[in-house]
């Protein structure tokens, strides 16, 4: 593994997810920040029909899903590629399976909406994985991500979106989103270790830009 100011370079796809699974322990992590809780009820504003499918990429301990569950969403599926979270997650039932979001098993326009909360900054590839969700999300659907913004590279971090206006520029640059909310959140001063930037789009097109 190379190791560089803003991104990681793996030697091997084995090697990522070895080093992504040491990330992920395998336990309750629940609203571990302070913008956990309203992220979510940001999401559901956006999704008034219960049977709205969601998928929540990088899910870790599942405890979004079980979120979206109790408000009533009835087709919730959490991925990661981390096994021992995967694993304990599956034991408490929440409705998770493995999956890299680089590649994902799913059929085209699968998702009313995706929830990406602090997980592409783990994409060794961050517009291939963004392919990725837009493949599987369906046309006017939601796309919800979420990437802290620091200034160094995070320890298990394979992308680091040190700008504020980064994660918006990659996505525009590339995509078709009608922008809905592009929000930067100063929480340093709060004691938390990095700042976080959310990006809300409606998708308009599949059509990848470059
Ligand atoms: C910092 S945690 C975020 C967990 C949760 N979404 C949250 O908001 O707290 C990042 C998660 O992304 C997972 N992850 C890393 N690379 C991934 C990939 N290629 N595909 C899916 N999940 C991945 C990690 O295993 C870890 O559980």
């Amino acid at each position: 593994m190379k190791q560089f100011k803003n991104f990681r370079i793996y030697d091997s796809l084995e090697e990522y997810y070895v080093h992504q699974a040491q990330g992920a322990l395998y336990k309750e992590y629940g609203a571990c920040r302070p913008t956990f809780e309203s992220s979510l009820k940001t999401l559901f504003q956006y999704l008034p029909n219960k049977r709205s499918k969601i998928l929540d990429v990088g899910c870790r301990d599942g405890w979004a899903c079980e979120q979206m569950i109790k408000q009533g969403y009835k087709n919730v599926i959490g991925i990661d590629v981390s096994l021992p979270a995967i694993q304990w997650a599956q034991k408490q039932k929440r409705p998770v399976i493995f999956g890299d979001m680089h590649d994902l098993e799913f059929p085209d326009d699968s998702f009313d909406a995706i929830y990406c909360s602090h997980s592409l900054e783990h994409a060794y590839d961050p517009i291939k994985a963004l392919k990725e969700l837009v493949r599987v999300l369906k046309i006017g659907g939601i796309l919800f991500v979420i990437v802290p913004v620091k200034n160094y590279l995070g320890i298990y971090h394979a992308f680091e979106f040190y700008e504020p206006d980064l994660l918006k520029k990659m996505i525009d640059e590339n995509f078709d989103f009608e922008t809905l909310q592009y929000k930067y959140f100063p929480l340093t001063h709060m004691g938390h270790s990095e700042d976080e930037v959310w990006f809300i789009g409606r998708l308009k097109s599949k059509r990848f830009k470059r």
